[in-house]
């Protein structure tokens, strides 16, 4: 059996180097989700505990921000150059510190985002940190395991792996997905991130490792820190070596002979770097040879080896001809800043967001300001400074609306977020960006229900929640302007057809918070319908695998306050309330245990033989529920060193303590 499941593993993590490192994937999505099905299940019916680098435990715990670490040498920064002066400045430093040997160089891009540490014992993905203040990082091990790029153990190569390993790189997120991840905050009320470099930071270092899941990080590693028993030459060497042990190497890294070829290898990635699925700030020129980086040495803040040659920002000057202050479908206001259209890198800008109220009130934007706008690649452009010397008059500040532009409600403001929102339940716009979600591309595709159309629908009070949308009639619907008889046709047409929408859609389509995609996929796969997941305890739905308790608690709350909702949907026949969806959720006998079947448990503190993640995860394979807070429905707390606040709360209630000792003799 163990052999079965042990092959089955490095089959998935074979086919997960293809499709996530090498890009070349090998077999269909469909194929590889049937071989992770299976793996589970054989998983699920062995009793042996799951090894923490199996490809299905990629999801669990979070970021411990306050758990830091100190690095094993300095996560230095680069100095900067910015044009080829400075880079020639740099040849000529490194030229006379080695004392006028010839320098081979090796250039690589500079990936934007986050840089981060990785150790691997033994061939296993232990530690990961971020760079902290470069002495000290965070402790993000549970987030980093969730992107599908960072191996969980090392490829068995023709070479052996080191017993450790410590590798630097940069994690970050896709620039065209940027734009997904923000329509979603603004939704939910946060300030969309300002470039996939914060996206990057703020996912890796949230304390709900499955929301990080959701996210699309990627991850390039650069640095090989640290290889016990591994000696190399040079940089080119080391890098290939990462390759061979399976991790993820940036595939445009050139070596050149003199200085001038990099200025050429900088030139074309000036002109190609758009091109580019993620954002490049510049290109890093690094000495290869390791021996005369030592040579060289570092200052207290930078390598001497190695320069960050940076990319011009690309930049205009135009005007804020207005402030519009959108709705956003869950109350949030959004300023959006309406400029004189300007053009950026042959891209017309014409509108620039503004995010929140702190955001004007911080650059001080008036009505009427010129302003620097600063478009990076594909991300949304953004206002970078406000020409305050060239503000003719008295301006006044912007004043941000105390009622909803829409409804007139007064505004709420709370010190727990920035978001200013409209509360009121019954506010048009709000109920208006609620349908265009519900009927989106990726929800219950309604085509044709566009923002003209909803707004009738709103305005003419046909619709007053997305269930009304099932008792349009045609009639009435062609009396609207710009509609007619075969519009409206098609339009009843194509609500009738979205009732057969799999429950997942739906699920998406209702807007939940924390509710993406790949969350209500995975949801809907466990309970099957939203019938059920609608009366499922928050413990319920904490305990699936992928699932930490913000969701957990968005979704609960979301059922006990929309019943009504949820009876009109029903009511109004769509498919998936009577038939439910294939359980992917294998449970076989052996995965009852007595012990740990249907019992709550929590774990808190450091525990020496495994991960908290690790321990949650042998809990949920044997039938058992993980939460993160003591409560009363609380079975046992299971304590590891340093146990805080939780454990005197399970003393004050009564709950049964576990140490690690007694937890490893129950498994
Ligand atoms: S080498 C001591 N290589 O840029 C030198 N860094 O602004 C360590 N970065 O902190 C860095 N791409 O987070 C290196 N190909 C690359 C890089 C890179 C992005 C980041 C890294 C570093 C920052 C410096």
């Amino acid at each position: 059996m163990q052999t079965e499941i042990e092959k089955l593993r490095a089959l998935i993590r074979y086919y997960e180097h293809k499709y996530y490192i090498e890009n070349e994937p090998e077999i269909s999505d469909s194929d590889f989700d049937a071989l992770m099905k299976q793996l589970e299940a054989l998983e699920a019916s062995d009793p042996g505990p799951i090894p923490p680098d199996s490809p299905t435990q990629r999801v669990g715990g979070g970021a411990e921000l306050g758990t830091r670490f100190q690095h094993r040498n300095p996560m230095l920064s680069l100095n900067n150059s910015y044009d080829e002066k400075d880079l020639q400045e740099f040849g000529a430093r490194v030229h006379r510190l080695l004392e006028g040997a010839p320098v081979a160089y090796v250039t690589e891009l500079k990936i934007d985002g986050l840089g981060v540490s990785l150790t691997y014992e033994n061939g296993r993905f232990t530690q990961g940190l971020t760079r902290g203040d470069g002495e000290y990082g965070e402790d993000v091990t549970d987030n980093l395991r969730t992107i599908r790029s960072v191996p969980l153990r090392l490829a068995e190569t023709d070479t052996t792996v080191p017993p450790v390993l410590e590798v630097r790189g940069e994690v970050f997120i896709p620039k065209h997905r940027l734009g997904e991840i923000n329509t979603q905050r603004e939704a939910e009320g946060e300030s969309p991130f300002a470039n996939p470099r914060n996206a990057a930071a703020g996912s890796l270092r949230l304390l709900d490792a499955s929301i990080t899941a959701s996210r699309p990080l990627d991850i390039f590693v650069y640095t090989l820190n640290y290889a016990e028993g591994f000696e190399f030459a040079t940089h080119t060497e080391s890098l290939e070596h990462m390759w061979r042990w399976g991790l993820k190497c940036n595939p445009y890294t050139d070596c050149h002979k003199s200085i001038e070829d990099v200025q050429n290898y900088y030139q074309h990635w000036v002109e190609k770097r758009h091109e580019l699925p993620y954002e490049v700030d510049g290109v890093v020129v690094k000495v290869n040879q390791l021996s005369e980086q030592q040579a060289l040495g570092t200052t207290s803040k930078y390598p001497r080896w190695a320069i960050a040659y940076k990319f011009d920002a690309q930049q205009a000057i135009t005007t804020v001809e207005t402030i519009e202050v959108q709705v956003g479908r869950t109350g949030a206001l959004t300023p959006v800043a309406i400029l004189k259209p300007v053009s950026i890198a042959g891209a017309t800008i014409t509108n620039a967001t503004l995010h929140n109220e702190q955001e004007i009130k911080t650059k001080d934007i008036r009505i009427g300001d010129k302003i620097v706008l600063e478009r990076a690649g594909d991300v949304i452009p953004k206002i970078v400074e406000v020409l305050t010397a060239d503000r003719i008059g008295d301006k006044a500040p912007f004043e941000f609306p105390d009622h909803c532009p829409a409804c007139k409600t007064p505004v709420q403001r709370t010190e727990k977020e920035v978001a200013v929102r409209c509360v009121n339940v019954g506010c048009v716009a709000q109920l208006k960006r609620r349908i265009a979600h519900y009927a989106s591309r990726n929800a219950l595709q309604i085509e044709g229900l566009g923002p003209a159309t909803i707004t009738q629908l709103v305005d003419n009070e046909l619709v007053g929640d997305v269930a009304d949308l099932y008792t349009l009639e045609v009639k009435p619907l062609s009396k609207l302007e710009r509609m007619g008889v075969p519009s409206a046709r098609n339009l009843v047409h194509q609500i009738e057809q979205s009732k057969m929408a799999p429950a997942e859609k739906l699920l998406f389509g209702l807007g939940i918070f924390h509710v993406g995609e790949s969350v209500a996929e995975l949801l809907i796969a466990n309970f099957r319908s939203i019938d059920r997941l609608s009366k499922a305890a928050q413990e319920d739905i904490e305990s699936v695998k992928g699932i930490g308790p913000q969701i957990a608690e968005s979704v609960s709350n979301f059922f006990s306050q929309n019943q009504t909702l949820l009876e009109k949907l029903q009511t109004a026949g769509l498919h998936c309330f009577t038939v439910e969806a294939e359980s992917t959720q294998v449970q076989t006998s052996e995965t009852i245990d007595d012990f740990f079947s249907g019992k709550t448990f929590v774990v808190t503190g450091s525990l020496e033989g495994m991960t908290r993640s690790e321990a949650s995860n042998a809990i949920k394979s044997r039938g058992g529920r993980v939460t993160s807070s003591v409560t009363n429905k609380t079975d046992y707390l299971i304590a590891g060193e340093n146990a805080g606040s939780k454990y005197a709360k399970a003393e004050e209630l009564g709950v049964p303590i576990l140490t690690e000792t007694d937890f490893f003799a129950q498994l």
